[in-house]
């Protein structure tokens, strides 16, 4: 099969790109590199999937609508996937106009290139926090998601409504999905776990914010790979419709579905710590902060969804994933520090 991945110098999009390679597909990766953070991170994801001959890399923003049309109709992909976005929720409150160009307007371009050119299956990247503040968990695909507490997750609901009529008018099978809290080795430096890791090493404080009384949904990325391989070949139309109403989110409308990928299992940020703490063998000096705004109190997924449609859902232990976080992070950062001083 031919791939063709928005985001592939990102964390996931690297992940799922190179996972789709080793499987022995073709990737077409289109990334801007931006600098959200450090670059020398992207080019060393980058370099890695230089590795495999079947892997194509296109440097261009979502923005460049010919630039990205031009590059789907070249690679001529049997799916697109589409993971470029301005990602972080803390940073929304600063540049929100990164979050209007690269979530908006680059996911309406994605829509635009996916209209002619014949795929089997368009899939996109969600999140949790379209959740915002309900309070009713787990957190079910068909639960009303219209109160976005970031501009971030205003723009990725967008972005699902936007594909819903696309999926419609156009008949593109499309899959969003929502992603919880995704964490692993090649992570991203502007989450916690890579931020807790570094400043731990260096006897630096590590900022806690809600008192600690956050809890997350942690997904592994090895996890969360394979919950997008397996949903990439569940082409959304109605004769695939999960027979449980409760769960099914198949629009009526439209070959168009929602699914969370997360494993269902709360962790509080202290026990979060704490077990980043036993993977180093180094207690940190942590400071208590007031919740941020735009923080959500918990995020917890239902994967009845995804369980239905694949049979699989994430169950990588917090402690097995973070400790190979640790041993991929001090076997990199040497590299990644020595670019950016
Ligand atoms: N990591 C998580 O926990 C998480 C949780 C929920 C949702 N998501 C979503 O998953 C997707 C991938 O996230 P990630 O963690 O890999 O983030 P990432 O920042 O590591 O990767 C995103 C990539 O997209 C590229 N990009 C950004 N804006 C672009 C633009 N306008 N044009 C071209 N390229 C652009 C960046 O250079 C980067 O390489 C995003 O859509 C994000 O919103 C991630």
């Amino acid at each position: 099969m031919r791939y063709f991945i928005t985001g592939t110098a990102g964390f996931i999009g690297f992940h799922l790109a190179r996972r789709l390679l080793q499987d022995g597909h073709e990737v077409v990766g289109f990334d801007g590199m931006t600098h959200y953070y450090n670059i020398r991170l992207k080019h060393m994801r980058n370099a890695a999937l230089a590795q495999f001959p079947a892997f194509r890399a296109v440097t261009a923003m979502l923005e460049d609508r010919k630039a990205l049309e031009d590059a789907v109709s070249s690679a001529k992909p049997d799916i697109i996937i589409h993971l470029a976005a301005q990602a972080g929720v803390r940073y929304s409150l600063e540049n929100p106009h990164a979050y209007l160009t690269s979530n908006l307007e680059g996911s309406w371009n994605v829509l635009e290139a996916a209209k002619g050119a014949g795929i089997q299956h368009l899939l996109l990247a969600s999140t949790s926090s379209i959740y915002g503040a309900n309070s009713s968990v787990p957190f079910r695909e068909t639960d009303r998601a219209d109160e976005p507490l970031t501009f971030y997750a205003a723009t990725k609901k967008s972005m699902e409504l936007m594909a819903h009529s696309y999926s419609h008018l156009h008949k593109i099978p499309t899959t969003a999905f929502r992603f919880f809290t995704v964490y692993g080795p090649w992570g991203r430096p502007d989450m916690a776990l890579f931020k807790f890791v570094k400043n731990i090493l260096q006897d630096q404080p590590i900022e806690i914010y809600g008192q600690g009384k956050m809890s997350r949904d942690f997904t592994y990325i090895d996890d969360l790979v394979e919950s997008i391989v397996r949903l990439a070949a569940v082409i959304p139309s109605e004769s695939n419709r999960v027979n449980d109403e409760r769960v099914e989110t198949l629009s009526h409308q439209a070959p168009f579905r929602v699914v969370n990928i997360g494993g269902g299992q709360q962790v509080s940020l202290l026990d979060f710590v704490e077990t980043v703490e036993k993977a180093l063998a180094r207690p940190a000096k942590r400071v208590m902060l007031p919740m941020q705004k735009g923080d959500v109190p918990r995020t917890f997924a239902s994967a009845d969804l995804l369980v239905a449609l694949t049979g699989y859902k994430p169950t990588t232990p917090l402690a097995t994933g973070v400790e190979a976080f640790v041993e991929w992070y001090l076997e990199a950062h040497r590299e990644l520090e020595a670019q950016t001083a």
